[in-house]
């Protein structure tokens, strides 16, 4: 049963995917991964981002020296393979948009990965949300403001839990403070997965 959570503007849906549905949507992005390996980007400043990466869609989400944007191709230089359609019902049901998203990024966070405070800005329209999709391993996920600093709020995300970015909320700080290894019993090796889907043109 989903329970509903309003934070800071950002719509928390818990319990949104029920176990099986979250089982037909790993399977799926088992097959994104096979075509488009997992791997680390760097930040502008020179490190590997703890998380580990690929996308589907229209473009796929990029880092290194030259700093955060979207990419065409994959690094090995292969298409992004298509958004599975497990994914884009997911968009349905949450947005209630015609528009599909051009990118789903696809984060695995194993263990002691994090992602610091951020906002999701590299894309040229505000006006459509961003949507994420946690399955696996709980996420201590925090919320900020609409810029750097001030007091934050956090929730644990649980695997089928999904938020919607949007809104006045678009542009709010946001991360992944740590990660609980282990808590959840459907990735077999445990970690996490987000998936973000974002309207990128
Ligand atoms: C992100 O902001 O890109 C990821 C958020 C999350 O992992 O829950
Ligand atoms: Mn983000």
């Amino acid at each position: 049963m989903e329970t509903r959570l309003g934070i800071r503007g950002f719509d928390i849906r818990k319990g949104h995917l029920e176990r099986p549905a979250q089982e037909a949507l790993l399977d799926d992005l088992r097959a994104v991964i096979r075509a488009a390996p997992l791997f680390s980007p760097q930040t502008p400043y020179g490190k590997p981002m703890s998380v580990r990466m690929t996308s589907a869609g229209k473009y796929g989400w990029y880092s290194d020296r030259s700093g955060y944007r979207y990419a065409a191709l994959h690094p090995s230089g292969v298409d992004w393979p298509p958004i599975p359609p497990s994914v884009l019902a997911i968009w349905d049901a949450v947005t209630g948009l015609d528009r599909k998203p051009d990118c789903c990024l696809v984060n695995f966070y194993g263990e002691g990965a994090r992602m610091g405070l951020h906002q999701d800005r590299d894309e040229a329209d505000f006006g459509f949300p961003v949507v994420s999709v946690s399955l696996g391993d709980d996420g201590l996920f925090r919320i900020g403001n609409a810029t750097r600093g001030g007091k934050t709020e956090s929730v644990w995300l649980q695997s089928g839990d999904v938020v919607v970015m949007g809104g006045p909320a678009r542009l709010t700080y946001h991360g992944v403070d740590r990660i609980r290894f282990g808590s959840s019993s459907l990735l077999p090796k445990g970690g996490r997965i987000n998936l973000t889907l974002r309207v990128v043109d």
